[in-house]
Order: structure tokens, then C-alpha cells, then sequence
């Protein structure tokens, strides 16, 4: 072999090499987004088992809490979902009570998370990190996150099936009915209460965005479009609308109360005291059951009669 063979050969290597890892490069963005996507799927998979053992007997097969008698607040909502390209596994919130106001996908992340750490303080939700008393460890509370924030209730169904097979469960029988054998949560520490919650239940529906989107209209039609608020309002919101997003978890969306939960019927009918009596009860809530004090709870005297007159005198 000569030397001018040689160096062709050796030049034709090189330009294989680098051909190559230029490919390489050039897929490696896209191979990236698969791996991260196919990592999203086996986590929410993960997520909706832990579901399944843990989580659905207080919030519902469907994850619809209250709206299927369940304890639990409803969780099956296009207002926790973080849109693929914004949804990590294991990607940090930037802040952790983030902004109250307008919540954005590290702002929901950070909700979800921190109420399955901690719990939420005067209700039955239970802290589940380990580090604060609970079962789960911070890698199966970031399965949950990302099953919960990618809307995976479709695996969730899945597992129900597989469970409920397995274990001869009868479904029927999954969901809390009585809650005088459950605790409430007293342990404070540094979680969101109800009123925080508003903003992210109230959340819309981020597929809303997607300029162009095909669906966009369907989408459009399922959300709840708030238009220009006129009347009595608790905290930026129309009183019916505070009271979906604040009350209906305990006392039901049609107001006929929740056994599961023991509360009461907040319709006409049903309160026949004065309208002191009931002020009072919101203003101090009510010691040994879940009813929270609104006025710990930041709402205004004039806040709180404006959620009387609406229970007392306004028919669902
Ligand atoms: C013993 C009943 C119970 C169990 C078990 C339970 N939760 Fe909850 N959870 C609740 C209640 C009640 C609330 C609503 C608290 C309130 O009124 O603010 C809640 C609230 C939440 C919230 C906040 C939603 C919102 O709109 O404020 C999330 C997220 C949540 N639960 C997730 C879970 C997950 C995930 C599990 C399983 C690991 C779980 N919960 C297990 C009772 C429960
Ligand atoms: C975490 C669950 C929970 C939430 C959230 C909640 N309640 Fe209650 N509420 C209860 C329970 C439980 C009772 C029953 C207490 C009892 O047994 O005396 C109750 C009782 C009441 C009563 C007394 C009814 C009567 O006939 O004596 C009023 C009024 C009331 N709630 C209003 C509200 C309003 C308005 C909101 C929203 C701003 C709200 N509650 C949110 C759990 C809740």
C-alpha cells in the first residue's frame, strides 16, 4: 500500500466519523423529546397504581371526588394539566407557593406536590411524604405528579380493571362513605389552604393556548368561559363561582351536602336559623369537623355575608 492510499483511507474514515456524529446530533433532539416522552408514560403509569392503592378511596374511580360522592376533591381536571413540552419527570418547580394570581404550569406543579407532601391542614386530605409521617417516598409522589398533571385517567382505568380482578374488589365498595373513622390533618406544615386552591381549581384549561388547534373549539365549548362578573363576588370571583371552586368539595356542586364528608345542605330549605347564625358558623367555622373558619381563611365580613345570602336565598 502507498502513502497517498493511505491518507485516502484514513480520510475517508474520518469523514465516516464525522458523518456520523453528525447524524447523531442532528436525531439527537428528537430522540431526547421521545425518551423524555416515553419516560412521561412509564411514570404516569407508576402514578395511576399508586392511585389505585392509595388515592381512590377518597377521591373516585374517575378521580372526580365529590362529584362521584367520594371525600376528596376532584382531581380529574383540565385545570392541572401541564401541557407535554412544559412536563418534565422530575423537573423542579421554580418557586413553591409560586405566583397566586395566575398560575402558570410551574405553579400548578408546585400545587399538585406540595398538597400530596403535606396534606392539607383541617381537611382529610393526609400528608404523604415520608417526611412528614406519610407512606410515600418522594419518587412515587412525582409518579403521582406527573399521572395528575398529564391527565393519564386512562391508565388510571386501566389498573382499576387489573386491581379490582386481581384482588376480587368489588367496586362498589372502594369509596369512603362514613367519614367519622378518618382523621383530619392538624399538622401545618406550610401547605396551601382552600383559598390558595381557588386559583389553580379555577385554573383554564391550557389547551385553550394552542392557537390553530383543530380541537380547539370543542375545547373551547367544554370550558367554563367566565365573562364579565356582575353582582356580589368573595375574592375576584362571582359568589356561585367561589362557592363551586371553595365549597362544592364538602358540600356538593347541587348544595345537598356529602354524607362521605358530614357536611350539611346549604339550600333555603334547609337553613331555617337567622342569617347570624350561619355568619357565625362561617366566620368561626366549626371546631372538631372539617367546616375551616373563612375568616382565618382570608375572606372579609362582607365576603362572608355575601356567601349567607347566597345559600340562604338563592336556590341552585
Ligand atoms: C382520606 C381521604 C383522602 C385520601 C386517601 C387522599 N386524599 Fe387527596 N384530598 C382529600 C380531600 C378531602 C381533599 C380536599 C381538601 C380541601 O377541602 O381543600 C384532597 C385534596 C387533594 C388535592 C388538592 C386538590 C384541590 O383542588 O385542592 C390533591 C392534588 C390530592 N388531594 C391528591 C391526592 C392523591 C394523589 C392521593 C393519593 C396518594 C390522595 N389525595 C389521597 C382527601 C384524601
Ligand atoms: C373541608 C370541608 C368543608 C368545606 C370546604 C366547607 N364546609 Fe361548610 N361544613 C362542613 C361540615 C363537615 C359541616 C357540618 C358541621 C357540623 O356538623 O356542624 C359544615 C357546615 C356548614 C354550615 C352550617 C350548616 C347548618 O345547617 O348548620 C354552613 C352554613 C357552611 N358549612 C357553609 C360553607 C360555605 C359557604 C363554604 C364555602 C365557603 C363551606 N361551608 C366550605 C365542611 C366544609
Amino acid at each position: 500500500m502507498n502513502t497517498t492510499k493511505q491518507i485516502t483511507i484514513i480520510l475517508a474514515l474520518l469523514f465516516g466519523i464525522m458523518g456520523t456524529c453528525f447524524g447523531y446530533t442532528v436525531s439527537e433532539s428528537s430522540r431526547q423529546q421521545k425518551e423524555a416522552e416515553h419516560l412521561n408514560d412509564r411514570n404516569a403509569w407508576r402514578g395511576a397504581k399508586i392511585y389505585v392503592n392509595n388515592c381512590r378511596s377518597c377521591h373516585g374511580h374517575q378521580g372526580l371526588g365529590s362529584e362521584e360522592g367520594a371525600v376528596g376533591a376532584k382531581l380529574n381536571t383540565p385545570a392541572f394539566l401541564i401541557l407535554e413540552e412544559d412536563n418534565k419527570y422530575g423537573a423542579e418547580p421554580t418557586s413553591k407557593f409560586g405566583s397566586v394570581d395566575s398560575p402558570g404550569y410551574t405553579d400548578i406543579k408546585a400545587f399538585v406536590k406540595n398538597t400530596l407532601l403535606c396534606g392539607r391542614a383541617g381537611t382529610y386530605m393526609p400528608a404523604w411524604s415520608e417526611k412528614y409521617g406519610g407512606t410515600l417516598s418522594e419518587t412515587q409522589i412525582d409518579q403521582l405528579t406527573i399521572m395528575l398533571t398529564t391527565g393519564r385517567w386512562d391508565l388510571v382505568e386501566e389498573e382499576i380493571e387489573k386491581h379490582d380482578e386481581e384482588n376480587n374488589t368489588n367496586p362498589d365498595e372502594v369509596l369512603l362513605t362514613d367519614p367519622s373513622g378518618l382523621a383530619i390533618t392538624s399538622e401545618n406544615c406550610g401547605q396551601y389552604n382552600a383559598v390558595q386552591a381557588l386559583k389553580f381549581r379555577t385554573r383554564p384549561d391550557p389547551r385553550l393556548n394552542l392557537i390553530g388547534d383543530e380541537n380547539e373549539t370543542s375545547v373551547k365549548d367544554e370550558a367554563i368561559v367566565s365573562n364579565v362578573p356582575t353582582g356580589p363576588m368573595v375574592k375576584g370571583l362571582p359568589v356561585d363561582q367561589f362557592y363551586a371552586a371553595a365549597c362544592a368539595v364538602c358540600h356538593g356542586v347541587d348544595r345537598q351536602g356529602i354524607e362521605s364528608v358530614g357536611s350539611l345542605p346549604l339550600l333555603p330549605s334547609y337553613l331555617t336559623k337567622d342569617d347570624d347564625f350561619y355568619f357565625e358558623t362561617l366566620v368561626n367555622g366549626r371546631a372538631g369537623t372539617v367546616m375551616p373558619s373563612w375568616r382565618a381563611q382570608g375572606l372579609s365580613d362582607e365576603e362572608m355575608w355575601n356567601l349567607v345570602e347566597f345559600i340562604k336565598y338563592t336556590e341552585p
